[in-house]
């Protein structure tokens, strides 16, 4: 791997403070703590993770760019899918996790345009700088709709209407398992953190327990298998569509079903790291500097949804998703002959559906109660039966 270019002074000092804390964290451990809770200090230590204090995270200037960063075409088209779940007057949108408030500026302006627009926009959104962010993107591109939106501290008691969360499934803590590590067959162990010479993390292995070893052995990994499991995620999209009365939850992200996830051949996992645009998969690289994310298995997300009592609406990529809801229809308001506003629009749809970019990687899953199994933003290549 290239060298990653050196932070500032002034980052290199704050990783050190993050850095720290989590050493005292592993000490208060007994000299261990499990890989989900490292991510989650990393992350989301408050005033010290990644997502909860200073870095510049999303966009050219940070560490990498989502497809609402990428073109407000994204959230225009996906209009449509929440248009199509306000059904009632009272009906509210709830974004889960929505970093500068990219989407939710696009959705609200072609909402407008469709003359559909919900009562309330509610954000939940686990940094307070990026909730900060999110109010003056508002501001700027829709400040006479400023007075529907509101930023709540956690999930409604409920919700009817429409729900999204753009890459925040795959931004929640994972497990890291490995199957056996030459023990008896059917054997799990959890890897988590520890210190090394010097204080340095380094990766440590203990037999898995409770709900860890239970998810891990039901997937009958072969031995040696090293990889993650995303119970905090099953676990906040069990309690959200817990929360949903009515409507539709659409969740867009990296990943697979279950049966690609746990593919022999990805036996080293999907955990990622993202620093200044560069993919690299060490965890351990200058905590709360970089992201840190995994795949999210898509198959956990419907059996969270379903044992949750929610229906699973329909499951397709991103490409289809956005044909669905009506792309070609959104770029044809931009004539061709003006090129200055074409061409920008052409590149970020090709980004957003080209299989070799986000087309296919990317998936969108809903679930939700009391709708109709035939959501239009599902209607051609709907792929639920892989899940
Ligand atoms: C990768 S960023 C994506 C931001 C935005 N949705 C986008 O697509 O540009 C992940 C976001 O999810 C937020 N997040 C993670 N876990 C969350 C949770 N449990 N509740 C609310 N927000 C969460 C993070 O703070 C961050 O803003």
């Amino acid at each position: 791997m290239t060298p990653l270019p050196d932070p500032s002074p002034e980052a290199r000092a704050h990783s050190e403070r993050v850095a720290a804390h989590i050493r005292d964290e592993i000490a208060r451990g007994g000299g261990w703590i499990g890989f989900a809770h490292f991510m989650e200090l990393a992350l989301y230590a408050p005033g010290l993770g990644y997502y909860m204090a200073g870095a510049r995270k999303l966009g050219a200037e940070g560490d990498f760019t989502t497809a609402p960063e990428l073109s407000a075409l994204y959230g225009h088209t996906l209009a449509r899918a929440a248009a199509a779940a306000l059904a009632a007057p009272d009906d509210e949108i709830l974004e889960i996790g929505a970093g500068t408030g990219a989407l939710a500026a696009s959705l609200l302006e072609e909402l407008e345009r469709l003359g559909r627009l919900p009562r309330r926009y509610l954000i939940v959104e686990l940094s307070p700088e990026l909730r900060a962010r999110s109010r003056d993107t508002l501001a700027a591109r829709v400040p006479h709709l400023m007075e529907r939106v509101a930023w709540l501290n956690g999930l409604p008691p409920a919700v009817s209407g429409f729900v999204i969360g753009n890459e925040v499934l795959d931004a929640m803590p994972v497990h890291v398992v490995r199957a056996n590590g030459g023990k008896k067959t059917g054997a799990i162990e959890e890897a988590g953190v520890a210190l090394g010479a010097g204080g340095a993390f380094e990766w440590a292995y203990r037999p898995a327990t409770g709900e860890v070893a239970r998810v891990a052995r039901a997937l009958a990994l072969p031995d040696g298998y090293t990889t993650e499991i995303g119970l905090v995620a099953s676990a906040f999209v069990a309690s959200l569509a817990r929360t949903i009365e009515r409507g539709v939850a659409l969740f867009v992200d990296y990943g697979f079903p279950r049966r690609e996830y746990y593919h022999p051949q990805r036996n080293r996992g999907t955990l990622m790291c993202h620093y200044r645009h560069r993919a690299h998969d060490d965890p351990f690289f200058l905590p709360g500097l970089q992201d840190i994310t995994a795949h999210v298995d898509f198959t956990a997300i419907a059996e969270a949804a379903r044992t949750a009592g929610a229906d699973v609406l329909g499951y397709t990529t991103q490409a289809q998703l956005l044909v669905n809801c009506g792309l070609t229809e959104v770029m044809s308001r931009i004539p061709p002959a003006d090129v200055q506003r074409y061409l920008p629009l052409a590149a970020a749809a090709n980004k957003l559906t080209s299989p070799s970019e986000m087309g296919e990687l990317f998936k969108a899953i809903a679930f939700g109660r009391g709708e109709a199994d035939d959501l239009a933003a599902f209607r051609s290549g709907d792929r639920r039966h892989t899940l």
